[in-house]
C-alpha cells in the first residue's frame, strides 16, 4: 500500500479491526518521522509484517533527508504487548534473517535520533526497543516489562548487556530473571525512561523533543550519537546475534510451548512437567 506521509494518520480505536490499514501508521511533518503502532485489538503485539514495516520505514528515513528525526509511538491506554504470542507458537522466522533481527540491528545502528512515546504495557520487545531509542517519554500508566523467563524464554534484543548496564545487575535481575514489571516511577529512577508525563502528554513532549533536535545541525546530531554509540557497536549487534540463536532454538521447547498455549488458552502455565 502507498501511503501518503504528508496526512495525519486515523488511529484505529482499540477494539477496531479495520483490514484496510496498516498495522503501523507512518507519518511525516516538520522534518519528524512518526510510527504509530496501530494493532490495537492485540494490544499493539508485533507481529512479522510489523518489523518488516518498521525495519523498511527506518531505512527509507535513514536516507530521506527530509527526515531529522524519527518519533515511534502507540495507544495512550498501551504501548505494545510485545511479539504476537500467536506467532511464537509458529516458531519459525525467529532466526538471524527473520524480520525481528532486521527491526532490531537497524534500530539500533540508525544514525538519526529515535524518541519513544510509551503509555501503558510496554511488554517483551515493547520494553526491549527503548534500550536503542535515544529519548524515552513515559505516561504515568506505563508498566514495562520482561517476562520472558515466565515465558520459558530468554532476553531479546540485547536486553541481557544493556540492562545491566543501565540500571546493575541486581534490578536487572530483577526485570529479567522474576520477569517484575517496572511502573513509570521505578523506569524513570534507573533511566529507563528521561520524563514521567500525564499520558495525554506523551505524544506532545515527545513532538516537542522531536522539534527541538529537528531545528539543530543534523551532521552535529548525527556524530554525537555516532560516538555515544561506537564503543558498544559491535558488542550490541554480537549478544542481539547470540539472543536470538537462543531464543530460536527456546520458542521450540516444552516450556515455552506450555506458556503460550496457556496464555492463548486464559489459563495459568503448568511448568511442572518441563525441565
Ligand atoms: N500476542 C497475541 N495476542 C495478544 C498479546 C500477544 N502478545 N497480548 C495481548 N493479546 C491479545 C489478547 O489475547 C486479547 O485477544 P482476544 O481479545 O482475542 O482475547 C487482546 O489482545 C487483548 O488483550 P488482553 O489481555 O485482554 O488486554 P489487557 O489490557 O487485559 O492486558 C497485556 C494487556 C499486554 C498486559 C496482556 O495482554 C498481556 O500480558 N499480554 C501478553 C504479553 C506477553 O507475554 N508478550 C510476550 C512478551 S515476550
Amino acid at each position: 500500500m502507498t501511503l501518503d506521509l504528508t496526512q495525519p494518520p486515523q488511529m484505529h480505536s482499540p477494539k477496531e479491526r479495520r483490514v484496510d490499514m496498516t498495522d503501523v501508521l507512518i507519518h511525516l511533518e516538520d522534518a519528524v518521522l512518526t510510527f504509530t503502532l496501530n494493532r490495537g485489538h492485540k494490544k499493539n503485539a508485533f507481529t512479522q509484517a510489523m518489523y518488516t514495516e518498521l525495519a523498511d520505514g527506518l531505512r527509507a528515513a535513514q536516507d530521506n533527508p527530509e527526515v531529522r528525526v524519527v518519533i515511534v509511538q502507540g495507544h495512550e491506554t498501551f504501548f505494545s504487548a510485545g511479539n504476537d504470542i500467536a506467532d511464537f507458537l509458529q516458531a519459525e522466522g525467529f532466526g538471524l534473517d527473520s524480520p525481528v533481527i532486521d527491526f532490531l540491528l537497524t534500530l539500533s545502528s540508525f544514525k538519526k535520533p529515535v524518541i519513544a512515546s510509551v503509555c501503558g504495557p510496554a511488554v517483551g520487545i515493547g520494553s526491549s526497543l527503548l534500550l536503542h531509542c535515544d529519548l524515552v517519554v513515559a505516561g504515568d500508566n506505563a508498566a514495562f516489562s520482561l517476562p520472558f523467563v515466565n515465558l520459558g524464554l530468554c532476553p531479546e534484543a540485547a536486553s541481557s548487556l544493556l540492562l545491566p548496564q543501565l540500571m546493575g545487575y541486581h534490578r536487572a535481575a530483577q526485570a529479567l530473571l522474576l520477569g517484575e514489571p517496572f511502573m513509570a516511577e521505578a523506569a524513570l529512577e534507573v533511566g529507563w525512561v528521561n520524563q514521567v508525563v500525564v499520558p495525554s502528554e506523551a505524544n506532545v513532549v515527545a513532538k516537542a523533543w522531536a522539534l527541538k533536535l529537528a531545528a539543530k545541525p543534523p551532521s552535529a546530531v548525527m556524530q554525537t550519537k555516532a560516538l555515544m554509540k561506537a564503543p558498544q557497536a559491535l558488542a550490541v549487534k554480537a549478544v542481539v546475534e547470540q539472543e536470538a540463536m537462543v531464543f530460536a532454538r527456546m520458542l521450540k521447547e516444552g516450556p515455552a510451548k506450555e506458556a503460550f498455549s496457556a496464555f492463548l488458552e486464559h489459563r495459568k502455565p503448568d511448568f511442572t512437567k518441563h525441565g
